[in-house]
């Protein structure tokens, strides 16, 4: 605060006589002038004190000699005009010593310079020249000078109480600048604080939108997710219904021909079996002929060129293969009718556990060297459903399972109800599945195995039996970890079964 001064003029400083009253404004002045420069702490440089002093000696000389001048003229007891003049040369001695020492040192001590220049304003403008002011005023009141001299109080009581009046005055102000500055000081703090709070608010604003926008991301990468399924699921069941279409017309055209050529072999196996009985009993007879009958040689002739011996030997294995070969179109051939539902089967109401159960006894053969069957069933309620069908869902993911493991492993076996449905885990530690396999697996005719060993047909047939109960099959799998298939099925059958 660069306009905050020492000493205020108050009316305690005022003498009445205007003269001296001018003099002292201006003394008062010069001290808070050069307040803030002594009131530094330390010493301060001759050079920065110099002019302070100069207007120190120029005031006391031209003050002191109008004060003199005046108490003169006012014809002031010559006793008291002697003592104020000594007081005067006091000031005025005491200042050049001063400007001595200021010289000698360089510097001077500015708080004593504060101090002397205080008290000298106390003593002299409060006590002494009120004296004089006061002398004057009972001069013009009539007294004589020696009456108006003995007159003043000689105590310092009018003093001190000026100065401590002064004092006051000085508190008050400071005591206002204070509580300015408090107020100024909660103003900021206050501010402090509400831009403390709105830049927390506005930080927890945007977290929370942050939170919301990720919120809706999530929503949205779902429901990309979702629409992504359903595409593919429609894909699925258009491939199927046109698959099943297909599969059940050359089903149908394939059966009955297969039906015969497998008869027929039947018969033809049995035919060639009497056929070699009978050579056998040709060649007995030959054997019985005298070594040189003409005949033995066309008959040997005959059995050369027919490789007899040849004959016996892979007319079975051939017979052998193409039974082979027939069961093969066969099982195909039954797949498909499966896919195509010619066999459709009756809704009634079953233990899917006891299925489950029944159906691992089928597939037993194939399983029980390579992997443990562990059961963690459930208990489930009747389920509404085509039983030969899910049987043979069952029977798909179970082979598929068994296949899946290589050399030795497991098979889990869970059930459990949800709500109105009811689901079965089969989950196997076989050698599972790339991402891109599992994408195809449900399309028909996918498979990974050797020819012979897979129709691919298996999972796209699980699917369709799943759909039309209604129901959902998801799959989790990783390569070198092995799958799980889940099925869920509705406890209920779904009313777009039901025949209308
Ligand atoms: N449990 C399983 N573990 C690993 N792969 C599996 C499993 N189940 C099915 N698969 C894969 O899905 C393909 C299709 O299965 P599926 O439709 O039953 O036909 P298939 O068994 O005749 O190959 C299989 O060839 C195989 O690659
Ligand atoms: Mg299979």
């Amino acid at each position: 605060m660069s306009n905050m001064k020492l000493m205020t003029w108050s009316e305690h400083f005022e003498t009445g006589v205007d003269a001296i009253d001018i003099q002292h404004r201006k003394l008062i002045d010069l001290i808070n002038a050069a307040a803030p420069m002594l009131s530094e702490p330390g010493e301060v440089a001759a050079r920065a004190v110099q002019p302070l002093l100069d207007s120190l000696a120029d005031y006391a000389v031209n003050h002191f000699r109008m004060e003199e001048a005046l108490m003169v003229r006012h014809g002031i007891d010559s006793r008291y005009t002697v003592y104020h003049h000594g007081v005067h040369v006091g000031f005025t001695e005491e200042v050049a010593a001063m400007r001595r020492e200021a010289l000698g040192n360089g510097n001077v001590g500015g708080h004593n310079l504060l101090r002397f220049l205080i008290s000298w304003l106390s003593f002299h403008i409060l006590a002494e020249d009120q004296q004089v002011a006061r002398q004057f005023r009972a001069i013009a009141g009539g007294a004589s000078a020696k009456q108006a001299y003995e007159a003043i109080d000689r105590s310092d009581t009018a003093a001190i109480t000026a100065l401590t009046d002064a004092m006051i005055d000085m508190f008050s102000l400071l005591t206002e600048r204070n509580q300015n500055l408090a107020t100024a000081n909660r103003q900021l703090h206050d501010a402090q604080a509400e831009l403390l709070a709105t830049n927390q608010n506005l930080e927890a604003r945007v977290a929370e939108r942050t939170r919301e926008l990720e919120d809706e991301r999530m929503a949205l990468l779902a429901a990309s997710e979702r629409i992504e399924q359903t595409q593919e699921q429609l894909l699925q069941s258009e491939k199927m219904s046109a698959v099943g279409q297909l599969a059940a017309g050359v089903a149908h055209e394939i059966n009955n021909p297969i039906g015969f050529v497998i008869s027929n072999l039947g018969a033809l196996t049995g035919y060639v079996e009497q056929l070699m009985t009978l050579i056998a009993a040709y060649e007995a007879m030959e054997a019985r002929l005298p070594t040189d009958h003409p005949d033995r040689a066309t008959m040997f002739a005959a059995r050369e060129t027919a490789e007899l011996d040849f004959l016996r030997q892979d007319i079975p294995d051939l017979l052998r293969d193409s039974n082979d070969g027939l069961s093969r179109v066969k099982r195909i051939v039954g797949d498909l009718k499966d896919f195509s539902h010619i066999d459709e089967g009756e809704w009634s109401f079953v233990d899917l556990n006891k299925n489950l159960e029944s159906t691992l006894n089928v597939v037993w053969n194939e399983i029980k060297y390579k992997a443990e069957v562990i059961r963690e069933l459930g208990e489930l309620p009747l389920v509404n459903c085509l039983p030969a069908q899910i049987n043979q869902v069952l029977m798909n993911l179970l082979v598929n399972a068994g296949h899946a493991i290589e050399t030795r492993g497991s098979i889990t076996l869970r059930s459990g109800v949800e709500g109105k449905k009811v689901w079965i885990q089969i989950v196997d530690t076989g050698k599972g599945m790339t991402v891109e396999v599992q994408r195809r697996i449900f399309e028909p005719f996918y498979t990974t195995k050797p020819v012979g060993k897979g129709t691919g047909l298996g999972l796209s047939i699980t699917w369709d039996i799943v759909e039309r109960h209604g129901g959902k099959i998801e799959v989790d799998s990783k390569p070198g970890h092995g799958s799980s298939f889940r099925l869920t099925l509705p406890i209920e059958r779904p009313a777009a079964s039901r025949p209308a």
